[in-house]
């Protein structure tokens, strides 16, 4: 997969054909989830449960946005051990497992959910590992229109709420610091000093899905490092922040594979000055 060019035209898809995908997809995605798929920690047993548009009612009661996804999509739900970065773990291997689907011409859109243990018992999964990520996934309708009709029509949720649909994305410059957070001080000639990789993987960084589009995220560019900080964000728990830390870091690192085979994401590190109360060092990316 060609994974620069994937990354740039991904989108969510949350309309669906009525024609279901058949189960052959839901087998390629469990071959993948065994075998290719990309991983943080693979000493983190997961597993995949797949199930079809039959559980679509009973899974928006337990998670996603309200009413946000129309026609007939497949779920995929990746479940995990428990560990203390499984939830970032399973935020990179399902965006992984994302943007294979993607490429395969599927639709995909992440899920959220805030119960584990209530997402089981509706779909009636009895495994004793937990919910870690939901994807819905499916054939793509494309009518980009009908999702204001949903929106408009969509009850219970506020303008405000409805507005993070349509914020744009943070752009490559917007998400990047140099030496310390908040620090914009030389931020275009510290990119073109460490040339492509640098700049590929801040644009990837920049086209991550995340809940409600908030990015609450940012990266320091310092000493050869790329240093990954998550910022509060009150809209966003703490099972989507680790999601969104874990998509982040897939989009970098699958990026920055043909530029470096062996860079990789290493949890933790230096403390970073400036960071806003509530602000974390997630993971530092050697470049
Ligand atoms: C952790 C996470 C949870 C999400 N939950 C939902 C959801 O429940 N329903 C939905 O329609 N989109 C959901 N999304 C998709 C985001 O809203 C979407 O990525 C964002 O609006 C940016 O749009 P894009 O993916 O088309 O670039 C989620 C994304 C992430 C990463």
């Amino acid at each position: 997969m060609n994974y620069s060019l994937v990354i740039e035209d991904r989108k969510s898809t949350r309309e669906y054909k009525k024609k279901a995908v058949g189960a052959d997809v839901g087998d390629a995605i469990r071959a993948y989830h065994d075998n290719g798929c990309m991983r943080l920690f693979p000493e983190i047993n997961t597993e995949i449960f797949i199930t079809g548009s039959e559980d679509k009612e009973k899974l928006e009661g337990a998670a996603g946005y309200k009413e946000f996804i129309a026609g007939s999509p497949s779920y995929m739900l990746l479940l995990t051990e428990p560990h203390e970065y499984s939830g970032i773990n399973a935020g990179y291997m399902a965006e992984d497992i994302s943007l294979m689907l993607i490429d395969k011409g599927y639709g995909v859109c992440f899920v959220t959910f805030s119960d584990s243990d209530a997402v089981k018992r509706v779909i009636g999964i009895e495994s004793e590992k937990e919910v870690a990520a939901i994807l819905a996934f499916g054939n793509p309708e494309r009518a980009r229109k009908k999702m204001h009709v949903n929106l408009l029509t969509m009850a219970g949720i506020s303008f405000r709420e409805k507005q993070q649909y349509f914020a744009p994305k943070k752009g490559a410059l917007d998400l990047a610091y140099v030496d310390r957070f908040g620090n914009k001080d030389d931020v275009d000639e510290q990119i073109d000093f460490y040339g492509d990789l640098l700049w590929e993987s801040l644009l990837a960084a920049s086209n991550s899905p995340s809940y409600m589009n908030r990015q609450p995220y940012a990266f320091i560019i310092k000493e050869h490092r790329l240093i990954l900080v998550s910022v509060p964000d009150k809209w966003t728990d703490d099972i989507d922040k680790d999601l969104n830390l874990g998509v982040v870091m897939q989009h970098v690192a699958a990026v920055a594979l043909p530029y470096n085979g062996s860079a990789k994401w290493t949890m933790g590190g230096q403390d970073v000055e400036g960071l806003p109360e509530g602000g974390k060092v997630i993971a530092e990316f050697e470049i």
